[in-house]
């Protein structure tokens, strides 16, 4: 790309970041706009990645990145939506386990008055991301132009789509090159990768749960408190309503780690209606739904967003608005819920308990292990992905155990399969006494609002 400056080109971009210098708006722009024209190579971006990754970037950098990967591609509206409906979105920064999204999605469209849209990424690091999980679902389409996006969202009040072609796209590179470059866990990088996504989308109302914890990027809550923060000065710069909320993230949320597995444990809880769901998955669905309803108007206050959740959910109608979902988004409606409609491993193992006592932990981190073990995440930009692998676990944290009893499956092939039982053992620890384990209490802070930063010319 040429340049009206003769001083911007990669290297010296990267040589500046790399010197810990500041970047200018103009920079961080011509960064962006070369990555998607070419200009600028793969290569260039990773090394900047990585410059950027260990010596940060300031706030108005930050928003900078965001104004310029929101450019690549379209803003969206909905002008078509009938009178009164909110469009609101959900996102996660990702943990073990956490499917709340694909569960929370299709509860709240049950609810009268709501459209939900959500651009989302692939998984990052270890984590598996939405786009992963629904990718395991035969015939799930992901890939839409903005003008398809909003027609999916006219006719069905729901659509699930991935940064790509005129949305957002020069995000989706520099997400995929993170992922495999190991410059994911920068805050600033993190902040502008989500909120453009969100920003792109253009929903009314957000709801943004930055996850806390070893089996999240933020390890700590400080951490995730700055995160947080960023994120809510980039969502009040550019005029989103969002609410912010921090949460545990040590231990995985529900039974099912994998990405097919994840998928199933979401349709099993709403085909039953809620009975016998895990209760972390399902209270921390419902309460950050709730708090998403409060804040969009449709629900006057918390108790009442969560009944209403609760009423989709028990009625049956969140089960229907999956099945409809799933069939908008190009999966054959006879094939939904039937047996053998997800990918399955060639081997599932039982994996049995070390002693006798009662499970004092599940650390998602060893099992995040697992999950690289079994082909759940990515090592490379072209990896492909194993969907049917991943853990079902049996018992969860506070419950008792005998020895030799199964704790938890493996779902596997056969050359990963002695490595992954290793690390899966080892995420386990049993005790003797019982532990005090709280699965209500997973969201450790809901964030005030903030008042938006100024970001200047450069
Ligand atoms: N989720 C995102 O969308 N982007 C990140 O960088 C991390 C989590």
């Amino acid at each position: 790309m040429a340049s009206a400056n003769s001083l911007l080109n990669p290297i010296s971009i990267i040589e500046k970041k790399k010197a810990g210098e500041t970047h200018t708006r103009e920079e961080i722009h011509w960064l962006v706009q070369g990555a998607a024209s070419g200009a600028v190579r793969t290569y260039q971006v990773s090394a900047w990645l990585m410059a950027a990754c260990i010596q940060g970037l300031n706030m108005r950098e930050t928003l900078w990145l965001t104004e310029a990967f929101v450019d690549s591609g379209l803003v969206l509206t909905y002008p078509q939506r009938p009178e009164g409906v909110v469009v609101v979105d959900k996102h996660s920064t990702g943990g073990v386990g956490d499917k709340v999204s694909l569960l929370l999605m299709p509860l709240l469209a049950a609810v009268p008055g709501v459209y939900v849209a959500k651009l989302a990424g692939h998984g990052l690091g270890m984590t598996g991301g939405t786009i992963d999980k629904v990718e395991a679902i035969p015939g799930f389409r992901t890939r839409f132009l903005a003008h398809e996006f909003v027609d999916q969202l006219s006719k069905f009040g729901l659509v699930l789509g991935q940064t790509c072609h005129d949305l957002a796209p020069v995000e989706k590179m520099f997400y995929d090159i993170r992922d495999v470059t190991a410059t994911v866990d920068s805050i600033p990088l993190i902040a502008s990768s989500v909120m453009s996504k969100k920003i792109a989308t253009g929903s009314d109302v957000i709801i943004l749960d930055v996850k806390c914890g070893r089996g999240a990027f933020m390890r700590s809550t400080e951490e995730g408190r700055l995160l947080a923060e960023l994120c809510q000065q980039l969502a009040a710069h550019f005029g989103k309503r969002m609410v912010t909320v921090l949460s545990k993230m040590d231990s995985p949320i529900g039974k099912a780690v994998g990405l097919a597995l994840e998928v199933e444990e979401v349709y099993q809880v709403l085909h039953n209606r809620g009975k016998d769901a895990p209760t972390d998955l399902l209270e921390l669905t419902l309460k950050l739904g709730s708090l998403l309803l409060k804040e969009s108007g449709l629900a006057a206050t918390e108790v009442e967003g969560y009944h209403k959740l609760l009423e989709a959910l028990e009625s049956g109608k969140g089960y229907e608005t999956f099945r409809r979902w799933l069939v908008a988004q190009g999966v054959d409606a006879d094939e939904v819920g039937s047996d053998g409609w997800l990918p399955q491993s060639d081997r599932v193992l039982m994996v049995p308990a070390a002693a006798t006592g009662y499970v004092g932990d599940i650390d998602a981190l060893k099992l995040m292990e697992v999950m690289h073990l079994v082909g759940s995440a990515r090592n490379t930009m072209d990896d492909s992905l194993e969907y049917g692998a991943g853990v079902m676990l049996h018992k969860q944290v506070g419950d008792a155990v005998t020895i030799g009893e199964t704790i938890a499956e493996l779902h596997c092939d056969a050359k990963s399969q002695i490595a992954a039982t290793q690390f899966l053992k080892e995420a386990f620890t049993i005790i003797d006494a019982p532990v005090a384990y709280d699965p209500h209490a997973l969201i450790l802070e809901i964030l005030p609002p903030v008042k938006p930063l100024a970001s200047g010319a450069s």
